[in-house]
């Protein structure tokens, strides 16, 4: 089996699939690297070939003897025309969003597991490579806040008078949200933090934050795989309101709240930025599903009514050696689970197969993409 890893061609993605770490956990077989595959996440190819890889310059000669690409991001029209018909993709794949994608991987016959499929259920949490990353973006969504703040974090008492700590409130305590809220607490802020699902309360006290309660009605805001539900319209109005309310006693709001398939919700609207103390900052962590927040830029950092609103996307990039050894983790066990003899297996018997499965032999064989497809938009 030849396992190939390019470089990930995203502007500014500075992250690699497959570190030199990893090597020899993989099946036996040849595993080929692009050259300067890991250079931006401090990897150089030499530490490839000492540990056993060998490097290939060219793309388009790597993709055309691939057996298996190990990515992060998925792949470009042009590189899906590359790759050898056969071939096994595992990446991320944000399917619902990339339709296009799936159907170009369909028609040239590649096979594709979706890391973002990977059910969440304790033997594939090795492979959790949503959570590796998400725990990377909330400790680097606290940094920007405290970098870009004008208040300190901890309480300071010094000759010059005590500084009361910086007020952090964190909205969603998902896997992002609990690892910003334990970030603050560790920097010395009063943290704050809020969900829709009432469960993580107490993962948020555990971590010696407050959760914040919402007079809000809805019995049914959580699915059976632990995500958020999406709720009505008048719930999320009534949501922004009390929403509004906290933001004023914050310095800092960190938004992270995602409803799988669908836009972010807007939590934060303009009223409440408006109402926001001068130079208070919010770092937006769902800018790439949209923004929780009404005046959030995609990409950008900007300031409304002096207030800082942090859009910046693909946070675990700027962390591109821990976020690339957390995800070479995550692919090199999921490619474990499902070889067998030093073969890829495809058997849908395996929940892990066929949740993370989308395209298989010229199909989308996952049910629950091929069915969100055929929905009129
Ligand atoms: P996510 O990235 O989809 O969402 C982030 C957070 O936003 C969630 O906690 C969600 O409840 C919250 N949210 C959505 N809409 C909201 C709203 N209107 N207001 C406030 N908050 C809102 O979720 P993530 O972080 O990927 O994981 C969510 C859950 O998945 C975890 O808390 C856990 O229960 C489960 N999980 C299980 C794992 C396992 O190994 N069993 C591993 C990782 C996560």
């Amino acid at each position: 089996m030849i396992i190939a890893v390019p470089k990930e061609n995203l502007p500014e993605e500075r992250r690699v699939a497959l570190v030199p770490d990893s090597i020899q956990k993989l099946p036996k077989g040849d595993i080929i690297i692009q050259s300067g595959a890991g250079q931006l996440a401090g990897y150089h190819d030499k530490q490839y070939i000492e540990a056993g890889a060998r490097i290939e310059k060219d793309l388009k000669s790597l993709y055309s003897i691939a057996d298996v690409i190990l990515k992060i991001n998925p792949p470009s029209s042009s590189e899906i025309e590359m790759f050898r018909r056969g071939a096994t993709l595992i990446s991320f794949l944000n399917p619902l969003s990339n339709q296009a994608i799936l159907k170009g991987l369909a028609s040239h016959n590649i096979n594709a597991f979706a890391m973002d499929l990977i059910p969440r259920i304790s033997r594939t949490q090795s492979m959790d490579a949503l959570s590796s990353q998400s725990n990377i973006a909330g400790y680097k969504a606290v940094l920007l806040a405290a970098e870009k703040s004008q208040k300190v974090f901890p309480m300071m008492m010094t000759a010059a008078g005590t500084i009361p700590p910086a007020r952090v409130f964190v909205i969603g305590a998902g896997v992002a949200g609990l690892q910003a809220i334990a970030t603050a607490k560790r920097l010395g802020a009063v943290v704050e933090a809020y969900d829709v699902r009432p469960v993580v309360r107490e993962q948020v006290e555990s971590l010696g934050a407050k959760f914040v309660e919402l007079k809000l009605e809805s019995n049914d805001v959580e699915t059976t795989g632990g995500y958020a539900k999406s709720q009505s319209a008048e719930f999320y109005q009534r949501q922004q309101k009390l929403l509004e309310e906290h933001a004023q006693s914050s310095d800092v709001i960190i938004t992270t709240a995602l409803v799988a398939g669908r836009k972010a919700p807007i939590l934060l609207t303009e009223q409440a930025i408006n109402k926001m103390k001068p130079g208070s900052v919010i770092v937006d962590l769902a800018a790439e599903q949209g923004g929780n927040c009404e005046l959030t830029e995609p990409g950008n950092i900007v300031v409304k009514n002096d207030v800082i609103i942090i859009g910046l996307t693909n946070l675990p990039s700027t962390m591109a050696r821990e976020a690339s050894n957390m995800y070479s983790r995550n692919i090199v066990s999921f490619v474990l689970s499902i070889t067998r003899e030093g073969a890829i297996q495809f058997d849908k018997d395996d929940v892990l197969i066929s949740s993370s499965l989308v395209v298989y032999n010229g199909d989308i064989v996952n049910p629950s993409i091929s069915s969100a497809m055929e929905k009129p938009n």
